[in-house]
C-alpha cells in the first residue's frame, strides 16, 4: 500500500508554484544552481524538493544536481495537470485529512447533513460547501476548471441519446435544454456544438456567483438561479442535472426535483457518477443505487424511463426520467 500519495500531491503543487515542470519541459536539463536562481528558493530546500520529485518519477536526475524533464514532468506541465493538482490539493486533500477524525467523532453513523459533515471542520466554517465556495475564489476557480475538464469527457453521453430526432418540429422559441446547476456552461456549449440543427433555446442556470464566470457561448442564455427556488424556465424538452443530486441528501434532492418537476412537460435527465466518499466529505451526501434512484424519483412523482451507462470503467451513466 502506498502511503505517500498526499506527499506527492503536495510536491506536485510546489512544483507548479515554482514552475519546475513547465521550465524543465521547455528548456531542457537544468542544474540545481540554475533552478535556484529562477525560483529564489534556498538551495538546500530546493535540492530536497527536486530530489524527492525525482525519487517518485516526476522529473529525472540524470546527474547529481542536474534535473531534466521526463514524460511525467511533461504531463505535469500541462494546464490540465495544474487544474487537477490544484483541485485535489485545495478542494479534496483537506477533506481526506479530516475524514477519519470526523467519522470517528460521529461514531461512523450515517452522514446526511451538508452543514455537518467533514467539510466544516476541514475548512473551519459553518457554511455548506457551495456557500463557502462562493466566498473563496481560489477554491471556486479550481472547481470550475476541474468541472470543465470533466464535462468534456462526460459529455460523451450527448452522442448516445437521439436529441435531434426527438427535437424535430419543436417550436424554436421554446427552451429545449436547461442545464440546472450547469456551472459555467460547458455542457450547454457542447450541446450547441453537437446539435447545430436544433434551433431551440439552450439555457444555463447556476448560482449567480458561478454564472458570473460563465462562458460566452452564442446561442446559450445564462441565468442566475437557485435550484431550491421555483424553476423559472417552464416546459423545456430536457432538463439536465449533472453531478448535482449526489451533492445533496434525499430531502434536499427531492426539493430540487420538485422544483423542476413543476416546470416539466417532457423528459428530464440526470447523472449517476462515482465519487462516493468525496460526496460524503464535501456535502454529507452520496451516490445512489438504481433502487435508491427509483425511490427518490418515485417520491416526487417521476419515473425512470431509460438508463444509459456510457463509461463502464468510471461508472458514468445517465438516467432519463419523465413524469410518472
Ligand atoms: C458538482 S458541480 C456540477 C456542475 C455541472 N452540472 C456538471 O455536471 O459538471 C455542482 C454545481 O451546482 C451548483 N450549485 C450549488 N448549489 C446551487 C444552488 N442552490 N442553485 C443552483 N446551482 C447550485 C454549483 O455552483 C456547481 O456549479
Amino acid at each position: 500500500m502506498r502511503m505517500t500519495v498526499p506527499l506527492q500531491t503536495s510536491a506536485a503543487r510546489i512544483g507548479h508554484d515554482l514552475e519546475i515542470f513547465q521550465t524543465l519541459a521547455v528548456s531542457g536539463p537544468k542544474t540545481l544552481e540554475q533552478l535556484q536562481k529562477q525560483t529564489n528558493a534556498h538551495p538546500l530546500t530546493l535540492g530536497r524538493l527536486l530530489r524527492y520529485m525525482a525519487s517518485v518519477g516526476m522529473i529525472d536526475e540524470p546527474n547529481t544536481n542536474l534535473f531534466a524533464a521526463n514524460k511525467k514532468c511533461k504531463n505535469l506541465a500541462n494546464a490540465s495537470a495544474v487544474t487537477i493538482v490544484t483541485h485535489f490539493f485545495e478542494n479534496c486533500s483537506p477533506l481526506f485529512q479530516e475524514m477519519p477524525a470526523f467519522l470517528s467523532s460521529k461514531k461512523y453513523g450515517d452522514i446526511t447533513d451538508g452543514k455537518d459533515t467533514v467539510f466544516q471542520p476541514a475548512y473551519g466554517t459553518h457554511l455548506d460547501t457551495y456557500s463557502w465556495f462562493a466566498q473563496n475564489e481560489i477554491n471556486k476557480d479550481a472547481l470550475i476548471k476541474y468541472m470543465a475538464m470533466e464535462q468534456s469527457v462526460r459529455g460523451r453521453w450527448l452522442d448516445q441519446y437521439p436529441f435531434e430526432r426527438e427535437s424535430q418540429g419543436l417550436d424554436a422559441d421554446k427552451p429545449v435544454f436547461v442545464d440546472v446547476g450547469g456551472n459555467v456552461g460547458h455542457y450547454c456549449a457542447l450541446f450547441r456544438t453537437r446539435f447545430p440543427n436544433i434551433p431551440d433555446r439552450v439555457i444555463l442556470q447556476d448560482l449567480q456567483s458561478t454564472v458570473a464566470h460563465a462562458m460566452q457561448t452564442p446561442g446559450v442564455e445564462v441565468m442566475g438561479h437557485d435550484f431550491f427556488q421555483d424553476q423559472p424556465t417552464k416546459g423545456s424538452k430536457y432538463y439536465h442535472l449533472g453531478w448535482i443530486l449526489h451533492n445533496w441528501n434525499d430531502a434536499k434532492s427531492a426539493d430540487i426535483l420538485r422544483q423542476i418537476k413543476s416546470a416539466m412537460n417532457a423528459q428530464f435527465r440526470l447523472f449517476l457518477a462515482s465519487l462516493d466518499l468525496v460526496m460524503l466529505g464535501a456535502c454529507g451526501s452520496r451516490e445512489r443505487t438504481v433502487k435508491e434512484w427509483e425511490e427518490l424519483l418515485g417520491d416526487v412523482g417521476l419515473a425512470i424511463k431509460e438508463r444509459i451507462m456510457y463509461n463502464h470503467e468510471l461508472c458514468h451513466g445517465i438516467i432519463c426520467a419523465t413524469l410518472a
